[in-house]
């Protein structure tokens, strides 16, 4: 159901990628889980770092990688949460991408300023995440399910 917004989001990453030397553009991915993204972004090879405090996903990242990795250089799956990205160098990512992980997230201003630290001046924050419909409806309540979900089986 995302598969296209974050298609069309991750879109300036193609033309930047189209612009510079292949592996050229390095990114840092938080919360990459399972490995979702990478295979939305089709142009030249990038080089794609990915985080992960849950290494229970990296199984299931080795097969998408295998099977979707695409042109891109990816990392293994490395054990890190966003609030603390101390083992990379500051100014040293053109972008960082964060999809459905701010949500979960216990420290969000830490994070933010771990991903300040990394980006190159220029560097690009790419995230898309669940927010709260206006109260009363319909979709709003359909967040709360979530919420409740997430929390019952500590997603
Ligand atoms: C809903 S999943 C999203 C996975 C993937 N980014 C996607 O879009 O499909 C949330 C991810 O955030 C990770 N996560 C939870 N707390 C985190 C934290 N403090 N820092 C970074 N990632 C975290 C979880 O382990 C999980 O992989």
């Amino acid at each position: 159901m995302v598969r296209p917004h974050k298609v069309k989001h991750f879109a300036p990453l193609n033309e930047l990628a189209a612009s510079r030397e292949e592996f050229s553009v390095k990114v840092l991915e938080l919360g990459g889980g399972s490995g979702a993204n990478f295979p939305l972004v089709s142009s030249r090879g990038l080089d794609w770092t990915i985080t992960e405090p849950n290494a229970a996903f990296a199984p299931y990242f080795r097969e998408t990688v295998a099977a979707k990795g695409g042109k891109h250089r990816i990392s293994e799956l490395i054990e890190a949460v966003g609030e603390d990205l101390g083992q990379f160098e500051g100014d040293s990512f053109d972008a960082v991408i964060v999809t459905f992980v701010f949500c979960t997230v216990p420290d969000l201003a830490g994070c933010l300023r771990e991903i300040r630290r990394v980006l190159r001046p220029g560097g690009k924050l790419y995230f898309h995440d669940h927010v709260g419909d206006r109260k009363g409806s319909f979709r709003r309540q359909v967040y709360i399910v979530e919420l409740k979900i997430y929390q019952w089986f500590k997603l």
